[in-house]
């Protein structure tokens, strides 16, 4: 590959970016701060989602820019559901909206559109507007973004556990065959790698039952913006900060 036709310019960001230079192949984030974001602006909390939106399509797009396979991103928790039942539905309504206006943009630039969370919680609106986007998108090759929705990781391992356990029952599987990885590929992100990169914004400095099992060797990275403030320059940040990161996964 030519190496001045693989740096490119990320004109948000204003930043100059080389391809060739360690990109993390997966990128995870909690989107974390709307409600504070709000707040700060006097404003109802279901308008800082609304905020957080846009900073979801910028993410995205610089990471897509900059050569990133996987973006999982944490939008809707197993435990988000003990918030108001207004807010749980303007984060329904918002999810809806978001799909039936952004799908085909994303569609167009090769993004693939892939869910991790038990989606059988959903209403019928939300669920058949999830799977329109996946249909539609199932065979782009450009950046896969993962969107977890009603995603808690014990919640991911307690699916995964029964679902081995049905298969050791059907004797599908025996049990010398349960190894780590055929633990990873029953879990719902069975067809990434594990994340590389791990960002939080807003401050917190907790996983919040996010991708346990997979983020054993991953690289973290705090952010005190919240997430509607966060662009493409702090995605570009963190990535400048996880090249010089040196892993060793327990070698020497
Ligand atoms: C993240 O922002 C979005 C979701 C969890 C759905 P929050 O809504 O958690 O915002 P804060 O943490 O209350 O500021
Ligand atoms: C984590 O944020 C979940 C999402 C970003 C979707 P929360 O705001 O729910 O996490 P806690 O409650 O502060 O740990
Ligand atoms: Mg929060």
């Amino acid at each position: 590959m030519n190496k001045t036709s693989d740096i490119i310019e990320d004109k948000d960001a204003k930043i100059f970016y080389n391809h060739q230079e360690k990109v993390p192949q997966h990128v995870g984030i909690i989107m974390d701060g709307n409600g504070r974001w709000a707040k700060k602006r006097n404003l109802p909390r279901t308008l800082g989602h609304r905020a957080g939106v846009n900073a979801i399509r910028e993410v995205i797009k610089t990471a897509s820019n900059i050569g990133v396979k996987y973006l999982t991103l944490y939008a809707f928790s197993t435990e988000n559901w003990k918030r108001s039942t207004d807010e749980v539905s303007a984060l329904m309504k918002l999810l809806i909206e978001y799909l039936k206006k952004e799908v085909s943009e994303l569609h167009k630039n090769n993004v693939k559109i892939n869910t991790i969370g038990d989606l059988t919680k959903f209403p019928k609106a939300v669920s058949a507007e999830i799977d329109r986007a996946k249909e539609l998108t199932k065979n782009n090759e450009g950046l896969c973004v993962n969107i977890a929705l009603n995603y808690g990781s014990r919640d991911e391992m307690v699916r995964c556990v029964k679902n081995i356990a049905e298969k050791l029952l059907s004797e599908a599987l025996e049990m010398k065959d349960i190894d780590e990885n055929l633990i990873k590929i029953h879990l719902d992100t069975g067809d990434c790698p594990d994340p590389d990169l791990l960002i939080r914004t807003s401050g917190e400095y907790r996983l919040s039952n996010f991708l346990l099992w997979q983020v054993a060797y991953t690289e973290l990275w705090f952010s005190d913006v919240y997430w509607p403030d966060f662009t493409g320059a702090h995605l570009l940040e963190a990535i400048e900060d996880f090249k010089n990161r040196q892993r060793r996964y327990g070698g020497a």
